[in-house]
């Protein structure tokens, strides 16, 4: 193959040239630019064609070939390994069983952004081998037989009603939300329900929202994407400062009450109450994204602020994390005065998401099974937790783990000076997919850190993920 220079692209000034061969290579493997069978240059050739010593080029493809992502065969030189024999670990399973296709979309979150294959520790990936296949089956087989054929035509773009009112009962009962079905709407993920939600609140004349800080630079940008400028109002262990955000005079803010996106923090009940109050004061609107909140650990997740004034507060949330992403199922349930607005923005946008998946995702609602499931998930990630956490303590005794047990990611403060970016990028050239949270904050500043992701990976992965990253820092 010619053309090797542009294709592995070396940076001379940036040190470690064999590092920067092996991650261009493996780049190239996951993302199909290199094919299955497709036979590499000789080390002598590639190393001639790139002005590398041997070695480095010897180095680079023993290491592929020992995370089986190379074949070496004697006498047929080195080819790229098939999908299907390639087991994807350097480190034994960085890398999900069935993630082969994830992360090709340009348009995902940078919280979802990960290359050809989930990368170990990256955040906001759940348990992907986890995922109820059989139940799904089933559920998605009885929704199609119990289909008439009028559900198969353009439905309600709010939602097939059938999921809207299984929903509405689980987040009352799970949730203790206070949500009626009509005016609940079923979006394609959290994703649609922040960009809807906002181009609502600018065509009202909004152009500024509350965002904690630091917080998720995907939700961020879905507000950015319909002209609301995020304006950052400061997180700390009691969640987001009411006081700071009264002062910046916003007409609505996004928060993440039970799980803060992502220092881990709990809102706290003074900051619960006090919010209230400022929207009922201001006649702001309280975004609560309520993305993981099936999944607290150490007791029983607390109860959404929407219960506490449905009126003030729109609440989203998504299956993203408790089933799959890929499914694309999320929902939003708004203050009655907004939800004509909501419903026509939803239907402008694409006339309603696909009604088999909710069908389905209503069967296995009703029937018990997400139920079923999340108690199966919740035991698994608790067991990841932990393996974390202990890795951590041993392999890196200077990061500072913050947060409550819940979710699926952790947030480790590393020592002062630490430049996180740096080390998320490193570590992203080895394998790995943490974020710094420099990303994740609008202004500069603040302590550095890294969220890292556990429930895609067993505790042995975890373990050797960590002593990677300890390797790197
Ligand atoms: C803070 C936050 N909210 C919501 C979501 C879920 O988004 P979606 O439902 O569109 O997949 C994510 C996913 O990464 C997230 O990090």
């Amino acid at each position: 193959m010619p053309g090797w220079e542009a294709f592995v692209a070396l940076d001379r000034s940036a040190g470690a040239l064999g590092d920067q061969l092996t991650g261009a290579l493996r780049a190239a493997i996951e993302q199909g630019r290199l094919a299955p069978g497709t036979r590499l240059p000789s080390s002598r050739a590639l190393a001639a064609d790139l002005r590398l010593s041997r070695g480095v080029v010897v180095g680079a493809y023993e290491q592929l070939t020992a995370e089986g992502r190379l074949l070496a065969r004697h006498g047929s030189g080195t080819t790229v390994a098939p999908l299907t024999t390639r087991p994807s670990r350097v480190i034994k399973g960085l890398v999900p069983r069935h993630a082969d296709a994830a992360g090709t979309n340009p348009l995902i979150t940078p919280e979802g952004r990960g290359g050809g294959r989930v990368a170990g520790l990256r955040p906001g990936v759940p348990d992907l081998g986890g995922f109820p296949r059989a139940a799904w089956r089933r559920a998605y087989e009885r929704a199609l037989a119990a289909a008439f054929d009028a559900d198969l035509d353009y439905g309600d773009p709010a939602g097939v009603p059938r999921l809207r009112a299984e929903l509405a009962g689980y987040l009352g009962r799970v949730r203790a939300a206070r949500v009626d079905p009509g005016t609940l709407v079923v979006t394609t993920g959290a994703a649609q329900a922040f960009s809807v939600l906002a181009g609502v609140l600018r065509a009202r004349g909004a152009t500024r929202i509350g965002f904690e800080e630091p917080g998720s630079a995907g939700v961020r940008t879905h507000l950015d994407g319909q002209g609301l400028r995020p304006v950052p109002v400061p997180v700390d262990g009691d969640g987001i400062d009411v006081d700071v955000l009264d002062r910046a005079g916003v007409p609505a803010v996004v928060v993440t009450p039970a799980h803060q996106f992502p220092t881990g923090v709990v809102l706290a009940p003074g900051r619960r109450a006090a919010l209230v109050v400022w929207a009922r004061r201001t006649g702001g609107l309280i975004v609560e994204d309520d993305y993981d909140a099936e999944f607290r650990y150490d007791r029983e997740p607390v109860a959404c602020v929407q219960g506490l004034a449905p009126d003030a507060v729109a609440l989203v949330g998504s299956a993203s994390k408790a089933l799959a992403p890929g499914l694309r199922l999320g929902w939003l349930a708004v203050p009655p005065e907004l939800r004509p607005a909501v419903a026509a923005a939803k239907a402008a946008a694409d006339l309603g998401g696909p009604v088999l998946e909710q069908l389905a995702f209503a069967d296995l609602l009703a029937t018990g099974g997400y139920d079923q499931h999340l108690r199966r998930a919740r035991r698994r990630h608790r067991q990841r937790r932990d393996a974390l956490v202990a890795a951590l303590a041993r392999h890196l005794p200077a990061a500072r783990v913050s947060g409550v047990a819940a979710g699926l990611h952790l947030v480790v403060e590393l020592p002062d000076g630490t430049d996180d970016a740096d080390l998320a990028a490193r570590a992203r050239a080895a394998g790995l997919g943490p974020l710094p949270l420099a990303e994740l904050r609008i202004a500069a500043g603040g302590r550095p850190g890294l969220v890292l992701g556990y429930a895609a990976q067993t505790p042995d992965e975890l373990t050797d993920a960590v002593r990677l990253l300890a390797g790197l820092l």
